[in-house]
């Protein structure tokens, strides 16, 4: 099967940055991963959208579009963990027409826990047009499988259809405004690490990494590491 249920995965467990519940060394994108909605630095617009979607979930396709290290796949997760959703994430060169047809069969069961089926496709302006168009009849009311949450993610939507744009609930996830959100993540980042010392300048840090918080993390888990 090409596609990964990662529903129980004790990383999606837990609430808030910095409690991951492993035994062994991770990453500190992987240690820091934002758990819930609520979590994410910066993000206001779509923090507020989503909370309110996973108060009251429907069966319906979501498009987080944006730069890349700006949080789309992780809020996609925080999204399934707060709704109790089993996920099924199809990575982008999996994205065929046979995978899709796949776990589309599979979301018309019941998921183990109840509840809604979230699948997850990332990059998905790679994905090929006859796994678009396969989707485009899919995401069609009598068609759509119940109990289904579908979430994209990209860079970039050129590459996609308008038919199958205008069937997705667009959410961007813009660069713009972050910085001081992710300074603050660095710095708490690096009390919680190493809190005596010299810290660097976490502004710099942001603003080398355009914003980026997959960037500035890795370059501040260098500076511990120089520390
Ligand atoms: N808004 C944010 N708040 C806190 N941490 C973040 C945020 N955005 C990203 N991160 C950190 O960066 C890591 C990578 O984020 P993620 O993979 O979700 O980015 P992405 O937008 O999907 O990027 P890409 O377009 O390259 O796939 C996360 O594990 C998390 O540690
Ligand atoms: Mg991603």
């Amino acid at each position: 099967m090409a596609t990964q249920s990662i529903a129980h995965d004790p990383a999606l467990e837990g609430t808030g940055q910095g409690q991951a519940p492993f035994g062994f060394p991770v990453s500190l994108t992987e240690k820091y991963r934002p758990r819930r909605i609520a979590d994410f630095a910066g993000l206001g617009k779509q923090r507020k959208i989503l909370s309110k979607f996973a108060a009251n979930p429907y069966p319906s396709a979501w498009l987080f579009l944006g730069a890349s290290g700006t949080g789309k796949t992780t809020m996609a997760l925080a999204l399934a963990a707060e709704i109790g959703a089993e996920v099924h994430h199809i990575p982008s060169q999996e994205c065929n027409v046979q995978n899709l047809a796949d776990v589309i069969r599979m979301c018309w069961y019941v998921p183990q826990g109840g509840g809604f089926h979230l699948v997850l496709v990332d990059e998905a302006d790679q994905m090929s047009n006859a796994a678009q168009l396969a989707l485009l009849s899919k995401m069609d009311s009598t068609a759509f499988p119940p109990m289904t949450i579908f979430v994209f993610t990209c860079n970039a939507t050129d590459r996609l259809e308008a038919r199958f744009l205008s069937r997705c609930r667009k959410l961007e996830f813009s660069t713009y405004g972050l910085g001081p959100e992710i300074t603050r993540l660095l710095k708490q980042v690096w009390n919680e690490e190493a809190p005596d010392a010299e810290a660097p300048n976490f502004a710099r840090i942001v603003k080398d990494s355009a914003n980026n918080a997959r960037d500035a993390l890795t370059k501040l888990e260098l500076a511990l590491m120089e520390a």
